[in-house]
Order: structure tokens, then C-alpha cells, then sequence
């Protein structure tokens, strides 16, 4: 079976007022009415001050909802952390973890996102799991190691029967449009190729770590400056199962083209 298309926006800290991130989701949630996702799943991870009001209005809509990221405890006295359970109340579906802007400009280890991957997956939360190599390390010849050790130590003591919860992002770092990641890099996008050889490897990975039938479901999308300039020919590649988008998913405008791309891939 292969896998299905997942299609996420990470708003990261880019829509500030609640009233916009609002009227930005209805406008996607309404764009998404009108299509067929069959199997595709669509979500947004928009900041944790406008997830209650964004649930509302995208409330029995197509449109699913993520946290950009959590803690891996329940509750406790953890000064400005956020909650698996509030997530949860808030009507999250999935969470984003590991993501390089945490990992690389807030410290965050893989020890770290591997506690979390498996709180998130203890309260029914999908993990969506962000992984991937700097310019530097894939100049050294490190991409697989790299991301190999991201994914053994972040999915450490994780199940295959727990793997169908789970969503892989390889998003290079280097593409990713973020010049605090990226000092002194020149950003842009995975060609095709370069993009087919990661998913590949991250495939054979998880295929040989969890067994045939667990590691070919998990879903694994592409991030890194994708648009509706280059999304057809990324998501035209078997091995890629959709993608997490930044830039181009804080309008309907720019986001809903790389949706439309993903179904008219999965219709081939
Ligand atoms: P951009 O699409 O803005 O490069 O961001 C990608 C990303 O980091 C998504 O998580």
C-alpha cells in the first residue's frame, strides 16, 4: 500500500493576530470544500494563542489542525511549556516535532523529540516528525548519517504497530527559507533528484528498521521553499507523500496550488 499524501502549513511565528490567522484558515478551509482530497490529509500549524479560535472556525471542515510543538510532560510546573492535553483540548490532530528552527536555534536534542514523539503518540497525537541535514553536513558527505541518526534516536523505542501515527518531514535545512538557519548559505529548493535520493534513503531506513509492512506506510513529506513554482515536479516523485510548507502556506492564494498539485499527482 503506499502511503498517503499529507500536506501541512507551518505558520510558524509569521501570523501574530488571531483575527488573521482566522480569516487565513476559513479561506483555506472553504478553498478545500470544493475538492476531492480522497485519502489526502490537509493541516495547519498556526501559534498556540490562535489555535482555540482557528479550531472553531474550521470546526467539520476538512482542514485539520497541528501544534508547532509540545512538551513531553502532561502538566506540571513548567514555565512556558505547552501540554500534549492542551493541544488535544484545543482540537489538535497533530503535532510537530523536532523541527530544525527547534533543534538547531533552541537547543533541542533528539533524546528530546524521541521523549516527545512518544508522549505525543501515548495521547493519540500524530507526530509529525521534521528531520534533516545542514549545507555543511551534506558538503561533508553526511546526509545519511545525519538523518539516519535523527530518525534511529528520535524514533527510539517507538513500535511498528505505532508507526501508522506517524508522519516523517525531510526538510534540508538548507532549503529551508530561513537565513537564521542558513547564515552564509545560499538558500533554494531540493531538485527533484536531490529530494528522491533523501526519501529513498529515509524509506530503506525505516523499511529496514520497522519491517515491510510498517516502514512503506509512514507518509514522508518534503519541506524547503516549496511553491506552486516547483511543487509539481517534487510531488510527481513516487517516493515523496506530500509536503510541510512555510512561506507559501500563510495565504489560500499560495497555498491552495501545491494542494491541487498533490491530488493531481495522486490521481495518476
Ligand atoms: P519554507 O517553506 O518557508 O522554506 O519553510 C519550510 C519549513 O520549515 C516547513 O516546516
Amino acid at each position: 500500500m503506499t502511503p498517503k499524501y499529507v500536506i501541512g502549513g507551518n505558520w510558524k511565528l509569521q501570523i501574530l493576530r488571531v483575527e488573521e490567522a482566522v480569516s487565513i484558515a476559513t479561506a483555506i478551509a472553504e478553498a478545500l470544500e470544493k475538492l476531492d482530497l480522497g485519502t489526502t490529509e490537509v493541516f495547519i500549524a498556526p501559534s498556540y494563542t490562535a489555535l482555540y479560535a482557528v479550531a472553531q472556525a474550521i470546526k467539520g471542515t476538512k482542514l485539520k489542525l497541528a501544534g508547532q510543538n509540545m512538551y513531553f510532560r502532561d502538566k506540571g510546573a513548567f514555565t512556558g511549556e505547552i501540554s500534549p492535553d492542551s493541544l488535544k483540548d484545543v482540537g489538535c490532530e497533530y503535532v510537530l516535532l523536532g523541527h530544525s528552527e527547534r533543534r538547531r536555534i533552541f537547543g533541542e536534542t533528539n533524546a528530546q523529540i524521541n521523549q516527545k514523539v512518544k508522549k505525543a503518540l501515548e495521547k493519540n497525537l500524530k507526530p509529525v516528525l521534521c528531520i534533516g541535514e545542514t549545507a555543511q553536513e551534506r558538503k561533508d558527505g553526511q546526509m545519511e548519517a545525519v538523518n539516519r541518526q535523527q530518525l534511529a534516536e528520535s524514533l527510539a523505542d517507538v513500535e511498528p504497530e505505532q508507526l501508522s501515527n506517524i508522519i516523517i518531514a525531510y526538510e534540508p535545512v538548507w532549503a529551508i527559507n530561513n537565513p537564521f538557519l542558513n547564515p552564509n548559505v545560499e538558500i533554494k529548493t531540493a531538485t527533484p533528484e536531490q529530494a528522491s535520493d533523501a526519501h529513498n534513503f529515509i524509506r530503506a531506513w525505516l523499511v529496514s528498521t520497522f519491517g515491510e509492512t510498517a516502514g512503506s506506510q509512514i507518509p514522508i513529506q518534503y519541506g524547503g521553499s516549496m511553491k506552486a513554482g516547483n511543487c509539481v515536479d517534487l510531488l510527481a516523485l513516487p517516493e515523496i507523500n506530500g509536503g510541510l510548507i512555510g512561506g507559501a502556506s500563510l495565504s489560500s492564494e499560495t497555498f491552495m496550488p501545491i494542494i491541487e498539485a498533490a491530488l493531481g499527482q495522486m490521481k495518476k
